[in-house]
């Protein structure tokens, strides 16, 4: 489905900024790119069931979503794609990449220098191409072999929120379509994925309504120079994520980190009142995370807890209750949280959010 974007649409429609529109815009975007996508996710899903070598290529945020996709990769469907940075990719890969290879290039723009150089190398090697894009008819869509879009409409703010949410909506499907294609999943599970998948709108409407609180929790939190995020398993590219908003428009200094790689250099920073923003959902790590904030703790970090659990509260300052859900589904519902305790510190601290300094929405030179 193409969209004719119009000036009207681009209006903040009552938001004080856009990236708050785009924001609040997440569950009708998200419900947008699953609906258009159902055809699509299965033809690509069977071109990537052909392909043992997938490469993942993508910057900044939508680098991210390409994290989040190896690890649904990998759970579902047993393929662990190599996920890098187009950057590192485009300079470094050039010696494996042959017509045995499947590159996955995810942006939103499909306009990024450093994205787009490493597709086209990719085709010279004879590679496949697959993209993942937000703005139809962009350079992306004309190099790769099959696009699917992620109907996200236009984003306006530099930095990226609901293009992210509906690229990992895109991939969630795409990995559960190639679990089923190669059979490496249980169906009742996969069937139950889905139907968790198709609720993930309401449940960020459920978790949008934090938004006066997260307000709040930012004013006590706007004069600190550091922050930690840290996750395990899928929710590692969420902590990456998480600090990547603050950083871009807050200007804070911010770490995502894997929970486990605290002690090995991190945990020397921790002190007094440092927040740590723990990304803690029910899963197979839950109860490491738990010691994870304990260790935090112990060294009088601030802990936001971001999660489902009645034992977080327990571990935690401030808890940010989450509901229910699939472990693999939280990328896509954690990160609204995450984006307005960055939007609101952007604002508190006097920065617009929509134009960060020294930052374009689309990075076209190298
Ligand atoms: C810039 C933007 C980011 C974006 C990145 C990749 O740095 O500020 O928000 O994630 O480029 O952009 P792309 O359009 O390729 O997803």
């Amino acid at each position: 489905r193409e969209v004719e974007w119009t000036l009207e649409m681009a209006e903040k429609a009552g938001y004080p900024h856009f990236m708050l529109k785009e924001i609040y815009e997440q569950p009708r975007a998200v419900r947008d790119a699953m609906h258009g996508n159902v055809d699509a996710v299965r033809k690509a899903a069977e071109e990537i069931a052909r392909y043992e070598k997938v490469f993942i290529v993508a910057m900044g945020t939508s680098y991210h979503a390409g994290l989040v996709g190896k690890y649904l990769f990998q759970r579902l469907a047993n393929r662990v794609p190599i996920v890098e940075d187009a950057s590192e990719f485009r300079y470094e890969f050039e010696n494996v990449i042959d017509e045995d290879t499947l590159v996955i290039a995810i942006t939103q723009s499909g306009e990024t220098a450093d994205t787009l150089a490493a597709m086209k190398l990719a085709k010279r090697k004879g590679a496949k191409v697959l993209a993942i894009v937000n703005v139809v008819g962009s350079m992306a869509t004309r190099i790769a072999d099959l696009t699917l879009y992620t109907h996200a409409g236009p984003e306006i703010g530099v930095a990226a929120t609901k293009t992210y949410t509906t690229q990992l909506a895109v991939l969630t499907m795409l990995a559960i379509e190639l679990a089923r294609v190669l059979g490496t999943a249980d169906d009742g599970y996969l069937s139950s994925l889905v139907d968790g998948l198709s609720r993930v709108p309401e449940l960020m409407e459920e978790v949008l309504k934090h938004d006066a609180s997260l307000r709040e929790l930012a004013e006590g939190l706007a004069g600190k120079s550091d922050f930690f995020y840290i996750g395990r398993g899928v929710s590692v590219p969420t902590a990456l994520e998480g600090a990547l908003k603050l950083k871009e428009i807050s200007y804070i200094h911010a770490e995502g980190l894997s929970a486990g790689e605290l002690k090995h250099g991190p945990l020397a920073l921790l002190e007094e009142g440092v927040p740590v923003v723990a990304i803690a959902p029910s899963g197979k790590t839950f109860e490491k995370m738990l010691g994870n904030i304990e260790e935090s703790r112990a060294r009088g970090a601030f802990i936001i807890g971001l999660g489902d659990r009645e034992e977080l509260g327990r571990v935690s300052d401030v808890l940010v209750q989450m509901p229910p859900m699939d472990e693999l589904l939280t990328p896509i519902v954690y990160a609204v949280p995450l984006q307005l305790l960055a939007y609101h510190l952007a604002v508190l601290r006097g920065n617009d959010p929509d134009k960060p300094r020294n930052l374009a929405k689309s990075v076209t030179v190298e």
